[in-house]
This record gives C-alpha cells, sequence and structure tokens, in this order.
C-alpha cells in the first residue's frame, strides 16, 4: 500500500519561533500512526500543518501523490482530511442528532450515522434530543470522535482525545477507533496516553524539541526503552 499522505522535511515557526524543524513522516493508507512526545514537541503544530491552519516555511505536505502545503483548509477538509483538535470539535447549542446529522451532510455514505453513532457509544443512545454543551465531557468527546469517524475521511488526524478523561471513557473512545482502523480507516493520532496509543498503532515517531528523534514499530520502540527516555515511563 503506497503513502496516503507524506510530510517531507517540514520545517515550522510561530513568530520566530521554531516549532517544527526538517520533520518527515509517512502514512501508508490503512494504518494508524501514533505521534508521541512530551508537551511542547510539536505534536499539535504537525496536526495543523496537515490541515492547513499553518503554513510551512519550507517542506512538503503530500496527499495523495499531490502538494497541498498551499491549500487553504477547507479545501485540505475537501480533499478528505478531518481533523479533530484538542479540546471538542462539537456544536454546543446543537442537539447530538443534529450534531451527528452534519457530520454526513452532503456525503453520499448511506449510512445512518445517528444509529451508528448509538451502536458505537451506547450512551448517547438516550442523549439524542440534548444540546450536545450539556453533554459530560466524555460524552462530549464521544460525540466528537463519532461525527468523525462515521464520516469516513480519507485520512483522520485526532488530537489528544483522551484529554482529562476517565480511563474507562478513554478505552471506550480507542475501541472505536480501533475498529474503524481493522475496518481500514488511516489515522493520524497524537496521544499523551502512550500506552493506548502503542496498543492502537502500526508505526510510531516520536517528536522532540521539533525534530523526530525516534521511529519504529510499537514493540521496538518500547524494547528500547526511548520511549520510556523521553515520556517518562510512558
Ligand atoms: N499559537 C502559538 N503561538 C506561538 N507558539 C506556539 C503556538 N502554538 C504552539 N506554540 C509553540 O510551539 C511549540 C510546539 O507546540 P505544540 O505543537 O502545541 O506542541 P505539542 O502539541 O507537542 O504539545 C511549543 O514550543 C509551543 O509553545
Ligand atoms: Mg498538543
Amino acid at each position: 500500500m503506497g503513502a496516503l499522505l507524506e510530510l517531507d522535511r517540514l520545517t515550522v515557526s510561530y513568530g520566530g519561533l521554531r516549532a517544527l524543524s526538517d520533520v518527515s513522516l509517512v502514512v501508508p493508507e490503512g494504518t494508524v500512526v501514533a505521534l508521541l512526545g512530551p508537551n511542547g514537541a510539536g505534536k499539535s503544530t504537525t496536526l495543523r500543518t496537515i490541515s492547513g491552519l499553518i503554513p510551512p516555511e519550507s517542506g512538503h505536505v503530500v496527499f495523495e501523490g499531490r502538494r497541498i502545503e498551499h491549500l487553504a483548509p477547507f479545501r485540505i477538509a475537501r480533499a478528505g482530511i478531518l481533523h479533530v483538535p484538542e479540546g471538542r470539535g462539537i456544536f454546543p447549542s446543537l442537539t447530538v442528532q443534529a450534531n451527528l446529522e452534519m457530520a454526513s451532510y452532503g456525503l453520499n455514505i448511506g449510512v445512518d450515522v445517528p444509529a451508528e453513532a448509538a451502536r458505537l457509544f451506547p450512551a448517547l443512545e438516550s442523549r439524542m434530543a440534548q444540546f450536545a454543551g450539556t453533554l459530560s465531557g466524555g460524552e462530549q468527546q464521544m460525540l466528537a470522535l463519532a461525527r468523525a469517524l462515521l464520516s469516513k475521511p480519507k485520512l483522520l488526524l485526532l488530537d489528544e482525545i483522551s484529554m482529562g478523561l476517565a480511563p474507562i471513557i478513554v478505552n471506550q473512545l480507542f475501541a472505536a477507533v480501533k475498529e474503524m482502523a481493522v475496518a481500514g480507516a488511516t489515522v493520524l493520532i497524537v496521544e499523551q496516553y502512550v500506552q493506548a496509543a502503542l496498543e492502537l498503532a502500526d508505526y510510531v515517531y516520536l517528536l522532540d524539541k521539533g525534530r523526530v528523534v525516534d521511529l519504529g514499530e510499537p514493540a521496538d520502540m518500547q524494547e528500547t526503552g526511548v520511549l520510556a527516555s523521553y515520556l517518562g515511563g510512558g
């Protein structure tokens, strides 16, 4: 399977501050790639650059063989890249049902999105008529993830979906991502919750101070202890 996404020596700065230096990374179609690293390493910046929110200083973002780093965010989204940013990408003043229906608006995916969401996350089933802003934090993240997964993007970018949530909720979120991954979804996932990410990922990149400092299969990365040295026990 070819590379769906390729980052080629991306360098990104905020004003004068360098956030990424020569970051190269490949996401093959149908795989889950985890991007790990300590706070401030540049993980979110990497995802923001892919989705067109920050223009790189140099380097390329190649999606399906085409350079996209000069495209506006809506064009990148339309090309099939969906970014679930840190925090929750939902509409709090719409109902849960409306949030889910919007995820499939204009797509011809032949899926009853609210019904599928309730199957993925049974906690959402009785909440459909409620305003999304009244859900618990965990339920809001389930909703955000259900919207993202069920709109079937070509590439899903997930930024710390586990942030601030209880382990029992995190397990449900990861199980849903796993199910979609097994069904063929391609995912680039940023996580603080290293163990869960390692169980899900086919391949891992470790980022520190804006540079890729190691890469490999999860088992190899754990064996060498490199993750623990950067992430403190990970
Ligand atoms: N909007 C911003 N303006 C200026 N600097 C930023 C901004 N966002 C992030 N940074 C800086 O860029 C670096 C990488 O941040 P980030 O990509 O958020 O790291 P991570 O997601 O790995 O924690 C950090 O040094 C951070 O302080
Ligand atoms: Mg971040």
